[in-house]
């Protein structure tokens, strides 16, 4: 079918987010961030993480947990003090959907297995003492370090019987019917939070983890006196990791795909921010788009996967023709190069409005902590999106450049590969 072109033009025109609107983000995030910080009712959560930045000089042998991608991992590694650490050894074990959408109950037994199945390979001597750290990535209302209540799954996770429940509690459920109810979890931890902790833990300048992967959330420091619904001491000077949840800011100008995608989603009118941004949407944002231009053939919803943006945007050859290969290989027949120049420009208005999206949360997270960019701040970043898609991060950077003029430069923004099992780790040495 011929695209029309006009027809791109419009698509065009819904996918831009120019300066202005940037702007208007950021107020409209600052202003949500106050109302979760305050309680009231907000898109975001702002949840207090129980937690503060590591000095560096922890030390010691850990286990981590990790929950919330396609699979579940367990690690161990040493803290040496002075930043340091040993490469983790890990385990990953494939989590089947049956677990993921299922009874929780066998998810956590499950989990529980693995945990048995990975410490029996380890030499932990009799009365040695293993602290374990759990990174599960859900927004979970903590109650304390090692206590915190699911308020709801995201990404594709359904597991039943878990939402408004304690995880630990499950978890330690669970260990204890596996045989190995000795195991302790000593910390529960968001990915965001690991992500921080374990870049902090060799720089100091760290204060906002963030993860752009299959999905998409940030946390950062802040002051406790800041943290109004904290019910605990309050020091002046103290500080503490805040939880945003950012996945679920819903102040953004959306247009009829992200309406579309919406309505069709497991969870209808939450995670809109991450419906713009993360990797489990963006390849559906583009098929509904492709779709609407009577593009391609990707008629089953969820079938075009984010990462077929990310090669169709690697394509850089005059005639696109890894973009005429793949349309091939996917039995789609042979597109004409004018087609796969528009399939292009509209994978690449996708990526370009959740790089810009995510810079714009970004700015407003930096500013909440140092409003004039005082001095400066590194920002650990872990997920396939920011490290894979290509040119995701330089639009991030573009677009924080906008934002910040010349100091932009105060800002550092570091990939920091697997911080969430390793944060776990410092973590449970925290605690
Ligand atoms: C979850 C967050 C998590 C993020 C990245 C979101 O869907 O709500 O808790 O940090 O994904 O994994």
């Amino acid at each position: 079918m011929p695209v029309k072109k006009n027809q791109l033009g419009k698509v065009e025109k819904s996918f831009l987010l120019p300066l202005t609107e940037i702007k208007k983000i950021i107020k409209n995030f600052h202003g949500e961030m106050e109302k979760g910080l305050a309680n009231k009712k907000s898109s975001l959560r702002m949840i207090p993480a129980y937690v503060a930045k590591p000095t560096g000089e922890e030390r010691g042998k850990y286990i981590a947990l990790d929950l919330g991608g396609t699979n579940f991992r367990v690690l161990e590694l040493e803290l040496k003090g002075k930043g340091r650490m040993s490469p983790p050894e890990e385990k990953k074990f494939i989590l089947e959907k049956k677990y993921t959408i299922g009874e929780g109950r066998d998810l956590f037994d499950f989990i529980a297995k693995c945990v048995k199945d990975f410490i029996s390979t380890r030499k932990i001597a009799q009365g040695e003492k293993r602290e374990i750290g759990f990174t599960f990535s859900f927004p979970v209302k903590q109650t304390g370090i090692a206590s915190g209540i699911l308020v709801n799954w995201t990404k594709d996770f359904s597991a039943r019987g878990v939402e408004g429940r304690d995880v630990i509690k499950m978890l330690g459920d669970a260990l204890k019917r596996s045989g190995i109810g000795h195991i302790k979890v000593s910390a529960l931890v968001n990915d965001t939070v690991g992500t921080l902790v374990a870049r902090a833990y060799q720089d100091s300048n760290c204060d906002v983890g963030l993860i752009i992967g299959t999905g998409t959330n940030a946390c950062y420091e802040e002051s406790i006196t800041k943290i109004k619904k904290w019910q605990g001491a309050k020091k002046t000077g103290e500080k503490m990791i805040v939880n945003i949840e950012w996945g679920n800011f819903n102040r953004l100008p959306l247009n009829r795909f992200d309406k579309l995608l919406d309505d069709n989603s497991l969870n209808p009118g939450r995670q809109t921010l991450e419906k713009m941004v993360s990797g489990m949407y963006l390849g559906e944002i583009v098929r509904l788009v492709l779709r609407d231009c009577g593009l391609c053939g990707f008629s089953i919803a969820h079938s075009f996967k984010s990462e077929y943006i990310s090669r169709i945007e690697a394509d850089n050859s005059s005639d696109l023709r890894d973009v005429k290969a793949f349309f091939r290989g996917c039995g789609l027949g042979s597109l004409g190069l004018d087609e796969r120049k528009m399939i292009k420009t509209i994978c690449r208005l996708v990526t370009l409005r959740a790089a810009r999206i995510s810079a714009a949360a970004l700015a407003a997270v930096v500013t909440k902590i140092d409003p004039a960019l005082s001095k400066k701040h590194t920002v650990a970043i872990d997920g396939s999106v920011y490290e894979k898609h290509p040119g995701f991060s330089s639009h991030m950077h573009q677009a924080l450049k906008e934002i910040f003029k010349s100091k932009v430069n105060r800002l550092k923004l570091v990939l920091a590969k697997d911080g969430s099992g390793k944060g776990a780790a410092i973590i449970a040495s925290l605690a």
